[in-house]
């Protein structure tokens, strides 16, 4: 029994089972990590915008409205299935009530707006979960364009149609009122390793460096 308990022992030490979060001493590839989270934003981008445009070609911006409802969460899931990938958008003032943005992203998204530029800003932290299990997270600003203010601008420009989709869709809806330039949100991803390792390297061609 003896034996036993040793030999538990040391296969605990050997895997690091300390009681202790410690800051893992495997190497971090911030650049890889980085490009990754570019990828996916500019595929969920695309993604979403390709959405949008087919929509209001197809209906006009009341049947845009419909079909962001019913798509926009459905390509976010889509992409949160990627292995130790995790995207959303997220804003200080969400149209979409269900997402809610969490104390780390409220704190950036803040900082975002305070000082607004005219490039979209970005912001990343690397957390340690434990000795094995790191979060990387990045958050890149989302700008409001001449095409968003057709359903995030002033209600006063708003056909009634519109304004009547929006408020059966989104009751008491804060994403209005918006002007060009202005900080929308941002989108924001957490990479989970190792969980992700393959995935980065998978989707950044494992060219960094
Ligand atoms: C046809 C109307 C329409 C246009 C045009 C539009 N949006 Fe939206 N937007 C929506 C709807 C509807 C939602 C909520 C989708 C949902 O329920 O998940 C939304 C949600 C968002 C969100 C997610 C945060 C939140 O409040 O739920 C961001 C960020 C956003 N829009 C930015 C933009 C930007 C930037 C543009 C211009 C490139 C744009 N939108 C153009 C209708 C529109």
């Amino acid at each position: 029994m003896k034996r036993v308990i040793i030999a538990i022992f040391l296969v605990c030490l050997g895997l690091g089972c300390s009681q202790q979060p410690e800051k893992s001493s495997t190497s971090f590839d911030q650049a890889a990590a980085i490009a990754a989270c570019e990828k996916v934003i500019a595929d969920f981008q695309t993604a979403l915008k390709q959405e949008l445009i087919g929509a209001i070609a197809d209906g006009g911006l009341e049947n845009a409205i419909a079909v962001c409802n019913a798509r926009a969460p459905m390509v976010a899931d889509s992409f949160s299935r990627i292995p130790g990938i995790h995207i959303q958008r997220v804003s200080l003032r969400q149209r979409n009530p269900v997402i809610k943005p969490d104390s780390f992203e409220t704190a950036i998204l803040e900082k975002f707006a305070a000082e607004a530029g005219i490039e979209p800003q970005v912001y990343t932290e690397l957390t340690f979960d434990s000795a094995e299990t790191k979060y990387f997270r990045y958050m890149k600003e989302i700008k409001i364009g001449k095409l968003c203010l057709n359903c995030h601008g002033s209600l006063d420009t708003f056909s009634d149609g519109l304004k009547g989709v929006l408020e059966t869709h989104y009751p008491d809806d804060p994403a209005v009122g918006y002007s060009a330039g202005e900080s929308r949100g941002a989108f924001s991803v957490t990479i989970t390793y190792p969980e992700a390792e393959a995935t980065v390297v998978s989707l950044t061609g494992g060219q960094i460096n």
